[in-house]
């Protein structure tokens, strides 16, 4: 039984440090029912000795949702999966993608392409420890190794393994002399090996991520792989995802800003009176208003206000004074 197939990937949201954690994850489960989440990277060790229910915590509203591991030791690996299903995750994905110089020294990320065998290794003891899927998310090569041939055995070594999904960010990783982000920008994305795989592989489901911004490109990509992933452009502007909903899932049952601010708000009070900080929760919505009326004074007063120790209804209040306004003023342009 394909148990990959249960997940809907058609778009997800990129997994994303200091970006998708649990707070975000619900703020964008509000806007979308239908994609599918990513935490972020999180280290085996951390993920078994830390604080587990801080590290790994979510909640129910947000699921589906991934947890992205970083590690290269196949033991804690499958430690590690076997602690997400057993926590109620439906998906552990391995991070096969990050160049930054921490996570080389520690010898997971990018870095293990150049080492197929013991990512093969890897799945497969992850794999034989948990139900849920197990999914890689790589780059398309590394420094001078950009080949087909290459990323065709690598992704062939993993599909043996267990894992019938892979997650391909079209670029390769420069793994010395580029910052993480410049390896986000610099390498030139390549689109077309990403569908040569497709087509090579079409039993694998085959998602694509790297510099996709628009309704028309998700489109194009989605002829030619099972699934699009996206990062910047959604934490960007995460109301971007209202449209993915209309225009790519046909759900046009979506709510308005002004009834996810009312949502986050109670969400807020809630995890505020259990000892979160109302940044570390409204610092993921500045971009709810972009390219809006009204963006400027609701980036303003995020900034002004949300490194307040407590949220107390009056600002809670205020802020749906601001949120009424764009709304009012966003329908007025229509
Ligand atoms: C701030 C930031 C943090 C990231 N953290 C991770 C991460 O933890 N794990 C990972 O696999 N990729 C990470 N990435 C890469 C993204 O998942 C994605 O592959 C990349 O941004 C390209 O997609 P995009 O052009 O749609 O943003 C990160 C990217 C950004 C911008």
């Amino acid at each position: 039984m394909d148990i990959n197939k249960k997940i809907n990937r058609k778009i997800s949201v990129a997994p994303m440090m200091d970006c998708t954690d649990r707070h975000d994850r619900f703020f964008l489960r509000l806007i979308s029912k239908n994609v599918m989440l990513y935490s972020e990277m999180v280290a085996t060790k951390s993920a078994i000795h830390g604080d587990r229910k801080k590290i790994l915590g979510f909640r129910e509203e947000e699921k589906p949702v991934a947890l992205q591991v970083g590690g290269s030791d196949k033991k804690e690996l499958s430690e590690v999966a076997k602690i997400s299903e057993d926590l109620g995750y439906d998906e552990i994905n391995l991070n096969l993608g990050c160049p930054s110089k921490k996570v080389q020294k520690n010898s997971f990320g990018a870095c293990l392409m150049k080492e197929p065998d013991l990512v093969a290794e890897c799945i497969n003891e992850m794999s034989n420890s948990c139900k849920i899927p197990v999914t890689a998310k790589t780059r398309i090569g590394f420094d001078n190794t950009e080949e087909f041939d290459y990323l065709n055995m690598f992704i062939n070594k993993i599909k043996d393994a267990g894992s019938s999904t892979i997650i391909l960010h079209a670029r390769k990783a420069i793994l010395k002399g580029l910052t993480p982000k410049q390896n986000l920008n610099i390498p030139k994305l390549n689109y077309k090996m990403v569908y040569e795989i497709k087509k090579s592989n079409p039993d694998l489901e085959i998602i694509i991520n790297g510099g996709i911004t628009s309704i028309h490109q998700i489109k194009n990509h989605l002829q030619n792989c099972d699934g699009v992933m996206i990062g910047r452009a959604i934490y960007q502007n995460p109301y971007f995802l209202s449209e993915i909903e209309k225009k790519i899932f046909n759900n046009t049952n979506v709510l308005s800003r002004e009834d996810i601010v009312k949502k986050l708000l109670s969400y807020l009070e809630e995890e505020v009176k259990n000892g979160t900080k109302v940044n570390h929760i409204m610092r993921h919505t500045v971009g709810l208003y972009y390219g809006q009326p009204g963006s400027k004074e609701w980036k303003r007063y995020l900034s002004d206000n949300m490194m307040a120790r407590d949220s107390d209804f009056q600002k809670a209040k205020h802020i749906m004074d601001i949120a009424q306004n764009n709304e009012k003023a966003n329908q007025a342009s229509i």
